[in-house]
């Protein structure tokens, strides 16, 4: 098995993202630093949908409970979001407190030593002296990563969990998303053979990056971007979609494309990256949002989704409609980081065991 303690910095950047993920994973391909998408192939994503359920269910009784919060009582994890987060903070703290892990955080850098000039390496060295793992959401694209290499160069080398990295990806977004997709569609012949429409700014939204990518493990899936042109994918994707052979097409039509969609997955505007002050207000995006209307050209089973938070690009009309699945993905998303944690930290055995002789 090769570690990032074996390749040094400037070779390990050659790499592409499929090579480089064989330095993150652990011997029985768990991941031990979670940094992308491009880790995930579809073995492990059923590996830890089965986790995640199995851990719900232990999770229903108070000896249940009690059990999962033994399972990992004696690690400390640091949350660091300097960027701001509500969900994925609250998920990754509550996964946390379900497996018994201790919790640091650091949300504002104002009043941490960055303020005082510390650099963001000296900051994450010094969260490893005290926590067993680092869990990190930040606005540089590549920061969990050198961090991650950085630490498998010190005598503490621990976990990093890439909370969202910038507009570059969001592994674990991608993870509840899939989570989600497989549990919807699972009483009707699974993940495969589905259209999934992405909506929104999909060039700034990193979980569209991550999710189009982790979706490539599964059969038949085609997707469609809807987005004005100056918010449309990104090139790269696109490209990884061809040479994968997913079938895939650009829109700025959501209408037309909701009555052959399975999945609709929106997004809201990502202005915080506006280069010029009020740059996104001025592109025209009436077009490209959900309300009782457009829910009446979804397929009865079609699911809508969202990794939030929202703005107006779905009516609150739509909350109540059982096809709105965006409040149990994000209820999902806190079950899915807690069997990612538990599987970094080697207790995915344990928790089948327990299962296996309780249920
Ligand atoms: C997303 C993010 O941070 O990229 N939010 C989240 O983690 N659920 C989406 C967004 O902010 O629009």
């Amino acid at each position: 098995m090769q570690r990032l303690y074996d390749i040094s910095w400037e070779k390990y950047q050659t790499l592409s993202l499929e090579e480089k993920s064989v330095y993150l994973m652990q011997d029985d391909n768990s991941p031990y630093h979670t940094l992308f998408a491009q880790q995930f192939d579809a073995q492990l994503l059923g590996r830890l949908a089965l986790l995640a359920n199995e851990i719900r269910a232990i999770g229903k009784t108070r000896s249940g409970t009690e059990f999962l919060k033994s399972m990992v009582s004696h690690k400390r994890a640091m949350l660091y979001f300097s960027q701001p987060s509500s969900r994925t903070f609250l998920s990754f703290k509550s996964a946390c407190q379900i497996l018994g892990i201790q919790t640091g955080e650091v949300r504002d850098t104002s009043i941490s030593s960055e303020f005082k000039g510390e650099s963001k390496d000296d900051s994450i060295r010094t969260f490893s002296s005290y926590f067993d793992m680092i869990i990190m959401r930040t606005p540089e694209k590549g920061l969990a990563e050198r961090s991650a290499w950085n630490l498998s160069h010190t005598e503490r080398p621990i976990p990093i969990i890439n909370a969202g990295s910038g507009p570059d990806q969001h592994p674990t977004q991608a993870l509840l998303d899939i989570y989600t997709l497989l549990r919807s569609f699972e009483k009707q012949g699974g993940l495969r053979n589905r259209t999934v429409v992405f909506c929104g700014d999909l060039r700034r939204g990193r979980t569209v990056r991550s999710l189009s990518y982790l979706l490539t493990n599964y059969p038949n899936i085609r997707m469609i971007f809807v987005a004005p042109d100056e918010l449309q994918i990104m090139q790269d994707v696109l490209d990884t979609l061809k040479a994968k052979g997913v079938e895939y097409r650009l829109s700025h039509d959501l209408r037309a494309v909701i009555p052959e969609a399975d999945a609709i997955y929106m997004t809201r505007i990502q202005d915080e990256w506006d280069q010029s002050k009020g740059e996104s207000a001025k592109i025209d995006t009436h077009l490209y949002k959900i309300g009782a209307e457009e829910m009446k050209l979804l397929s009865p089973r079609g699911i809508i989704m969202h990794p939030l938070p929202r703005r107006d690009e779905i009516s609150t009309d739509v909350d109540n409609d059982p096809r709105a699945m965006y409040w149990r993905q994000m209820r999902n998303g806190m079950w899915i980081r807690t069997a990612l944690i538990a599987m970094t930290f080697g207790c995915e055995k344990r928790i089948h065991e327990y299962f296996r002789s309780n249920y």
